[in-house]
């Protein structure tokens, strides 16, 4: 989603604030800008496409001079991306800009009556109407700024984190959020606001997480926070955030993805530590402890996050003896759901900001159902919202593509179930003590597998990546991580590829097979193994290619296929620790074999804010 960062200080704002958005470019943008005040004039400076496009205009000026400014990349969704609909927008008066994410609803009425008032437009956003309504607000005679912008926000309607800026007062940058992510951060004779931490990361690591209804008011030497409502002070608790710049960098990979998926082994053993005794193997989760064991457990979420609860039901269902369901959270919202007594809702979000996950998380606990949030960024709406939050600790996630917080995910999920299994008196000592060791080793094995993976994944990659589509097919727990591998290749690859529980292939999608649409049947040794050579020796029967993703060969297991693709074993579920990256880096190959944009894949954003 669109990105801000702004800055008041004592630096050079403007190259400050490019390499701001630098950092949150992994977020998706169609276009970008800049607004600064030099000589007490308010300069707007904006590009369509690439930031490198903004900069090349911007090095045509002279911009040093400037300690304050506030920039913006923007993914569409009033009007195209075009320079006439980047942000900054100027206020058709020219007395302020503002740079703005989410969606003001009535922003057409707003229009009209600012209209019907002598404002004239020059774009066709909802964000350039925000700009203007300021400014009207402005017209009132002895009306400050601060009071402008609550006012004209009070009018709104819709999300909005937005950051405004003005020549009547050039040190200041004032903003706001009502349903999308914006923060503060303080440094020492300056201050940052921006819609994600790494925007501001290599300057400070102290922050505080505005609230929905908040307004803040930044110089170079103070920060306040104040309601929307009545503009009373706000009293605000400052963080120290613990991962470095580094962590939110490259760091010799080609791709913030593929140094994600290879980051998997210590994101697996960051989410176990102090979760799992390495001595005494058992499992604390304290954090549970707040709300009582769910009678039924409705987990919703999107995309990715949705395919970690699908994966995790039957591990609540058998571990915990807690009867699930999985839900798409965009379905639920607008369902009016019936929720049962004693039962809560668990969301899983990696951004903590998903825009549908998060309305969901509303309408459950409207129905006064407590809700429980897996969330990977502390501070982030869902973590706040929610009644408890167990964080994932996959360390900051850039690429557009759910990797190494899925993995995490993944463990949080089943160490939960684990807990209350064992809270419960349902979980066997056998199998808490054969899940703790596998788990244990888990991240030394991934981490010794992964480069073979990688090349096998590669050479697959070029060999199938031509072709018309793709089946991705499984059964039980292999069942979501098929979903999840073709999703990231159509994410990534814009492939056609389909995720397919096996046994349903011959209910209508075998009809698809042919020699140009093969099928990457998941077939760990499982109970389900002989079904699932079943239905892949149907495909094979209609003269349908087949990539089979096994375990090594033993008695009983025999796979004839195309290819045969050769996992390391694991203990029960935690087999799908070694098939997930498997799927990941083939995606990740395929993508890259065909010259996409893997990190900021077309038409998609990192942390999607909008319905
Ligand atoms: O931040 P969230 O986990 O709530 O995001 C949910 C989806 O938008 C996300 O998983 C999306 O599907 C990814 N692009 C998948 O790689």
């Amino acid at each position: 989603m669109c990105g801000i960062i702004g800055y008041t200080g004592h630096r050079p704002a403007v190259p400050l604030v490019i390499e701001g958005l630098r950092r949150l470019e992994y977020r998706g943008y169609d276009s970008s800008g800049i607004s600064f005040i030099q000589n007490k004039k308010l300069e707007v400076i904006r590009a369509a496409g690439k930031l490198k496009l903004l900069e090349d205009t911007l090095s045509c000026m002279e911009v040093s001079l400037a300690t304050t400014a506030v920039g913006h990349t923007r993914w569409a969704t009033h009007g195209e991306p075009t320079v006439e609909n980047a942000h900054p927008h100027k206020s058709f008066c020219g007395n302020l800009c503002i740079v703005h994410n989410g969606i003001i609803e009535n922003y057409q009425e707003t229009k009209n009556f600012l209209s019907g008032n002598g404002f004239e437009f020059n774009s066709q956003t909802d964000s350039e109407v925000l700009a203007n309504s300021v400014s009207f607000e402005l017209k009132t005679p002895g009306t400050t700024i601060l009071e402008a912008f609550s006012r004209a926000l009070q009018k709104a309607t819709g999300a909005y984190a937005v950051a405004l800026l003005s020549p009547d007062d050039p040190d200041t940058i004032y903003a706001a959020r009502h349903s999308a992510p914006l923060l503060l951060g303080i440094g020492a004779g300056e201050h940052f606001v921006a819609s994600d931490i790494p925007a501001f990361l290599a300057y400070t690591r102290e922050v505080v997480f505005l609230d929905d209804g908040e307004i803040i008011k930044i110089t170079p030497n103070s920060w306040e926070v104040f309601s929307l409502y009545d503009l009373a002070p706000v009293e605000k608790q400052v963080k120290i955030i613990e991962w470095d710049v580094q962590s939110a960098q490259k760091g010799g990979f080609r791709h913030f993805m593929l140094k994600e998926i290879f980051e998997q082994p210590r994101a697996i053993k960051d989410s176990l530590a102090g979760r799992l005794n390495p001595v005494t193997l058992d499992v604390n989760l304290p954090e549970l402890d707040a709300l009582p064991i769910p009678s039924h457990l409705r987990v919703i979420a999107c995309g990715t996050s949705y395919h970690a609860g699908l994966w995790a039901l039957p591990l609540f269902e058998q571990w915990a003896n807690i009867p699930c369901t999985v839900e798409i959270a965009s379905e639920f919202r607008y369902r009016d759901p019936l929720m049962h007594q004693g039962e809560a809702v668990l969301v899983i979000s990696q951004s903590g900001e998903t825009a549908d996950t998060l309305a969901a998380l509303r309408v459950a606990k409207e129905k006064g159902c407590p809700a429980i949030g897996v969330c990977n960024v502390i501070g982030s709406s869902i973590a706040r919202e929610s009644d408890i939050t167990v964080f994932t600790q996959a360390g900051p996630e850039i690429s557009v593509a759910s990797t190494k917080a899925l993995c995490c995910q993944m463990v949080v999920l089943l160490l939960m179930s684990l807990y209350w299994g064992r809270k419960k008196g349902v979980v066997a000592d056998q199998l808490l003590k054969d899940c703790a060791q596998g788990l244990l080793t888990l991240p030394t094995q991934l981490e010794s597998i992964l480069p073979s993976m990688r090349e096998e994944a590669k050479s697959l990659a070029w060999r199938y990546a031509s072709c018309r589509g793709m089946f991705f097919l499984g059964r039980g727990q292999s069942y979501p991580l098929a979903i999840e591998g073709a999703l990231k290749v159509k994410e990534l690859s814009y492939i056609h590829a389909e995720g397919y529980a096996a046994g349903e292939m011959k209910h209508g999608p075998i009809a698809l097979i042919e020699p140009d649409f093969p099928s990457f049947v998941l077939l760990p040794h499982d109970k389900h193994f002989t079904k699932t050579r079943s239905n892949m020796e149907e495909i094979q029967a209609r003269r349908g290619k087949v990539i089979a993703i096994t375990n090594p060969l033993k008695n009983g297991f025999e796979v004839r296929a195309d290819n045969v693709w050769t996992i390391p074993e694991a203990w029960g579920p935690l087999s799908g620790f070694f098939f997930l990256p498997a799927l990941q880096l083939f995606s990740y190959e395929a993508a890259t074999y065909l010259g996409k944009d893997v990190d900021q894949p077309r038409n998609l954003a990192k942390s999607v804010t909008v319905e």
